[in-house]
């Protein structure tokens, strides 16, 4: 059973996703091109090199989403102290008014009081069951839990298994990411009991986000065999595009072999997220770079077809 949080926040939406927010990937086409498709816009507000573009930016957005009739979007926010945009970021949330302000590296207490002032729920970006309880504790009203196969900074643990772990002690909303790539993984999110997916990997080779010719090209490529999940790029577990590790220089095969490799020179020529691509294992999705509306219009035919499916089994089993 949904809260009436999470239904506020899906219901006027055609599916119940959120594009998740991606650094170097998400900027403000891609958020108005997501909520014009009817699915949640958002971006990392770390993508904006400066507080005057992300003010630019949340103008481009309100603006290219002010004739919908109920659209969502979210931004995320890094809480950490060392962040000094923050306290600037924070005063223009409570002025142009995301939906939803996820929180991403600290407490989501921070952004709490601000946001609920002006109406805004907070969500917690989280990777383990003990971090959804602090955020739970901590007055986070929606978690986001980010699951295994995720890509960029990758969960380690199953969505079935953590669903049903931070369910046992949280009823608000509930979003699941982690190679959720098809409308059929859509539905499995809500069959699992959460409200809604975060879904990253699927969006980035549309035309509206940020990235170059060859992320795309490599995106459409690949595969699950073609990502590797590694903390030896930039110390914590991230999921990239094998072939992009590959050009950078890095042999794919050693970054999964613990200790084999020296790692000093990452961050010379070769910048993550510059020159190397994060992608999770929902990435054999992509089959074409298409537009954020077709990929939508697609996963919704998926979903529908999907329901239909579990549908006739449900009808089947009350004879
Ligand atoms: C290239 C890339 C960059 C990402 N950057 C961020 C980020 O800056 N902040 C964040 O909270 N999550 C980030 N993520 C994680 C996503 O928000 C989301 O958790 C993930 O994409 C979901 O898994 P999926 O890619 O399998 O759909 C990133 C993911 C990718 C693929």
């Amino acid at each position: 059973m949904s809260s009436s949080l999470a239904r506020r926040l899906r219901d006027p939406l055609a599916l119940p996703v959120i594009v998740a927010p991606m650094f170097l990937v998400s900027g403000p086409e891609l958020v108005v091109a997501s909520c014009r498709a009817g699915v949640m816009g958002s971006i990392p507000t770390q993508n904006a090199r400066t507080f005057e573009q992300l003010d630019a930016w949340i103008g481009q957005i309100k603006d290219g989403i002010a004739d919908l009739p109920d659209p969502r979007w979210a931004v995320s926010m890094i809480v950490h102290k060392t962040y000094e945009r923050f306290d600037a970021e924070l005063a223009l949330m409570t002025e142009r008014r995301p939906d939803v302000v996820i929180t991403a590296l600290g407490s989501p207490a921070r952004v709490a009081d601000a946001v609920h002032g002006y109406g805004g729920a907070v969500f917690a970006d989280v990777m383990s069951v003990e971090h959804a309880r602090k955020a739970a504790d901590a007055g986070a009203d929606g978690l986001v839990l980010v699951c295994h196969g995720a890509g960029g900074h990758t969960g380690r643990y199953s969505a079935f298994a953590m669903v049903d772990e931070v369910r046992a002690f949280f009823d608000g909303p509930l979003v699941v990411g982690g190679a959720v790539s098809t409308g059929r993984g859509v539905l499995a999110v809500e069959a699992l009991g959460a409200d809604l997916a975060y879904m990253g990997t699927r969006y980035i080779a549309c035309p509206e986000s940020m990235v170059g010719a060859r992320y795309r090209e490599l995106l459409v490529q690949a595969d699950i065999t073609g990502v590797t999940a590694t903390a030896a790029v930039t110390g914590v577990l991230c999921s990239w595009l094998s072939d992009s590790l590959a050009e950078a220089g890095y042999d794919a095969q050693a970054l999964t072999a613990a200790g084999q490799v020296d790692f000093s020179d990452v961050h010379g020529e070769n910048k993550p997220w510059k020159d190397i691509f994060g992608a999770g294992q929902g990435v054999g999705a992509i089959a074409a770079v298409e537009t954020v509306e077709a990929v939508t219009q697609q996963l919704l035919g998926e979903y529908r077809e999907a329901l239909d499916g579990v549908s006739g089994r449900s009808a089947a089993l009350s004879v």
